[in-house]
């Protein structure tokens, strides 16, 4: 098999066949004519159902994460078509205590109407994550690294466990499931260590340039990768073909981009683990994301000039935010709630020492 870096730049990707250009054409369609009723061109009948420029996106992610991919209008929207596929009415779900605000409110807020019920876990600790796996469980939500906190949980581990606790008659074994968006296929690939399904927000690293929203369900079992697609197609939270192309586009350099973000990363962690007044340091040690504490966390995120104040994380620019008062204001309350003296960094790919002097500038103010 070729190597990861070579399949990301040729993942889903053939010449059109009409005209031969390398980049085949965007699908900007809504519908397919028919030559007679009934009969049209593959799947091709009406684009939320089948569209060839989604069709080559989801051939790439699943390509590049080992399963089969479906694509969704956002990442939440592909994290809420797995929910409904696989959960029911009185079903249970394991959640990481820290975790994405909005994956967060989708459960507590929408899906709890619907009767799913849910447990907050430091997955860290996988005794702690079996003992809160009941008969009723039928997904066990991971990730890793979590937002915004930055702990890695043990994938191989969180399978092992689950599969362990079918065997002691808990009941049928829940789903692995794992958010690999701060992560990305480059640096972890959850199917290979076992797991069921994976979830991305494609509006970060895989698209890689803050100007497309969307997200991805890839799964390895071909059962579920259906149901997904039913799903899609009968809830109809498809992304657009344009989007569909930018995704795309971004996985070519999604390699030398995680490589860049990392080396911004380290260097960024490497000075706060120095500066006065900074605390916690969090960095994985691969992927662009930092955390840090410290009294003045308003002040610093409205100071930097390189870093803008945004929400959202893994596109070529830094950001800069305060999880408390900005992405994670639904967790707020919760047991998962987050220090207000939390920053979150993305680490874009410009070069690392202008990157500590615009944090230095902003510690120092
Ligand atoms: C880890 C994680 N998962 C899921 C999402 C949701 O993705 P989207 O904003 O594309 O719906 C986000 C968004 O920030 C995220 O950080």
């Amino acid at each position: 098999m070729t190597s990861f870096r070579t399949r990301a730049v040729h993942a889903g990707l053939r010449p059109d066949p009409t005209y031969g250009s390398v980049i085949p054409a965007i699908h900007q369609t809504s519908t397919y004519r028919q030559s007679a009723v009934g009969e049209f061109v593959g799947d091709y009948d009406y684009a939320r159902s089948a569209n060839p420029t989604r069709f080559a996106l989801e051939e790439a992610l699943g390509e590049l994460e080992s399963g089969r991919a479906v694509a969704f209008s956002s990442g939440l929207a592909a994290a809420h078509a797995l929910l409904v596929h696989v959960a029911r009415t009185g079903d249970h779900v394991v959640l990481p205590s820290d975790l994405y605000g909005g994956t967060f409110r989708l459960i507590d807020k929408v899906l709890v109407q619907w009767g799913l019920d849910y447990t907050l876990v430091d997955q860290t600790d996988l005794d702690a994550l079996a003992a809160a796996i009941t008969p009723r469980t039928r997904i066990v939500w991971v990730e890793t690294p979590t937002n915004p906190l930055l702990n890695v949980v043990d994938v191989r581990g969180a399978v092992e466990r689950v599969a362990a606790s079918a065997g002691s008659g808990a009941g049928a074994r829940p789903l692995v499931v794992v958010d690999n968006t701060f992560a990305t296929p480059v640096n972890q690939r959850p199917l290979e260590l076992g797991a069921d399904a994976v979830v991305h927000s494609t509006t970060k690293y895989l698209g890689g340039h803050s100007d497309v929203v969307g997200g991805a369900v890839i799964a390895s079992d071909e059962a579920l990768y259906e149901g997904m697609r039913f799903v899609q197609n009968a809830v109809g939270s498809v992304p657009g073909p344009f989007d569909c192309f930018l995704v795309h586009r971004g996985l070519r350099t999604l390699p030398l981009r995680m490589a860049a973000h990392a080396e911004s990363a380290a260097a960024v962690s490497a000075f706060l683990r120095t500066a006065p007044g900074v605390s916690d340091v969090r960095w994985p040690g691969f992927s662009g994301m930092v955390s840090f504490r410290h009294p003045d966390a308003i002040g610093i995120a409205q100071r930097t000039t390189l870093f803008t104040l945004a929400e959202s994380l893994g596109g070529v620019e830094s950001l800069i935010e305060v999880p408390q008062a900005m992405t994670h204001q639904s967790v707020e309350g919760s047991d998962a709630a987050v220090p207000a003296d939390l920053i979150r960094l993305s680490c874009g790919i410009e070069e690392p020492a202008d990157l500590v002097g615009d944090l230095r500038a902003a510690l120092a103010a």
